[in-house]
């Protein structure tokens, strides 16, 4: 009987050792990686001075989703708090106390947008570069002339804190955006990007920005990294059900949140208070993309 006890604790101590070397494996490949630096060659965009041009900024910051992360009045927040995840903090972007708006240059900009990597040449966390990353430059200046003028929000925020559950998922998945600058081929030429048109093709251009939680093929499924009480992100292409709605039906689910079938969308879901602030033509672009998108199933992403 003694003897059984002294194997299960030696068999029980080797387990629990193991443990706390892949904890310890787990931590050092993923800070090697946060702790990286890139060496950016940053591209030059024009920066607009017009009335116009930072008001379209301004809608920017909503219709690309900037403010769900950065909060409405973009002095930061803590947009995510999980026992999986950790405490995800997004910065103060304005001139404020603890922003980034006072020092921030052009070029620091333009490296954090499209390549998220920070000043320092360190990777952002979380910061989702490659979806940014295909922005005009016509955009991405106009976006970068509202944030030098944005009104100066003071912050007080905890530091991120990246959990050991979702380390390990970003390790195993490859699908865990917590270092965007990975995924984003900084050396690539520019893309050449769509005219602003009601076209398919620029409806893809707007419809990066659903991709991060309604899947790379549009097609839905549960949201990566996300609590668990989130409900997964329905099928935009023609395998959901999109198939039977009208163009109407989709802008005033775009606008409102309500679906044909009388089902209010949280805006903690599906941030379309933001969104919704998009053009009738924006919106219409979008629509002629998912239409002809193949159809697919439910969650393939
Ligand atoms: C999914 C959430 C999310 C979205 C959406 C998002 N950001 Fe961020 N962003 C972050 C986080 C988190 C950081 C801080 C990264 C860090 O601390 O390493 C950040 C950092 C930045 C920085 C660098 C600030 C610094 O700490 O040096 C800039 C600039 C920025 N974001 C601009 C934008 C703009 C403009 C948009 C919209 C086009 C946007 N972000 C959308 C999460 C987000
Ligand atoms: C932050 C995550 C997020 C982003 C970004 C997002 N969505 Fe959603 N969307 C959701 C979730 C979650 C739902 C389901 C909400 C529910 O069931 O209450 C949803 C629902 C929808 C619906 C209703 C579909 C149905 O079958 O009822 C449409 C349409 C939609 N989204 C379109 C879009 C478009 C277009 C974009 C980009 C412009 C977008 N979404 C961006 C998370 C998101």
């Amino acid at each position: 009987m003694k003897r059984v006890l002294r194997w299960i604790g030696i068999v029980f101590g080797v387990l629990v050792g193991l443990v706390v070397l892949a904890v310890a494996g787990v931590y050092a490949v993923t800070e090697a990686r946060i702790n990286r630096t890139y060496d950016i060659r940053v591209e030059e965009v024009p920066i607009p001075t017009d009335a116009d041009a930072i008001a379209y900024g301004e809608r920017l910051m909503k219709t690309r989703g900037c403010v769900d992360c950065h909060g409405q009045n973009l002095g930061g927040r803590v947009f995510l708090e999980s026992p999986t995840a950790g405490r995800l903090v997004a910065t103060n972007l304005t001139a404020g106390r603890n922003g980034i708006g006072s020092y921030y240059t052009v070029a620091d900009y333009v490296r954090a947008i499209r390549h998220g990597v920070g000043p320092d040449g360190k990777p952002l966390l979380f910061m989702p570069a490659h979806e940014y990353y295909f922005l005009s430059d016509a955009d991405l200046g106009a976006m970068i002339a509202y944030l030098k003028s944005a009104p100066p929000v003071d912050s007080d925020l905890p530091p991120s804190q990246v959990a050991l559950p979702i380390r390990i998922l970003y390790l195993l998945t490859g699908q865990v955006a917590l270092l965007p600058a990975e995924w984003v081929d900084h050396d690539a030429p520019r893309p050449t990007p769509p005219a602003p048109s009601v076209t398919a093709a620029y409806g893809q251009y707007l419809a990066v920005t659903c991709i991060g939680c309604h899947g790379p093929g549009l097609s839905g499924g549960p949201i990566p990294g996300v609590p668990a009480d989130w409900p997964p992100a329905p099928n935009l292409t023609p395998g959901g059900r999109l198939s039977q709605w009208s163009e109407d039906d989709f802008i005033r689910v775009m606008r409102t949140g309500v679906t044909p079938d009388g089902k209010q969308i949280a805006n903690r879901y599906m941030p379309w208070q933001a969104l919704g602030q998009m053009t009738d033509d924006e919106l219409k672009a979008i629509w002629l993309y998912l239409r002809s998108l193949p159809a697919k199933p439910t969650g393939n992403r």
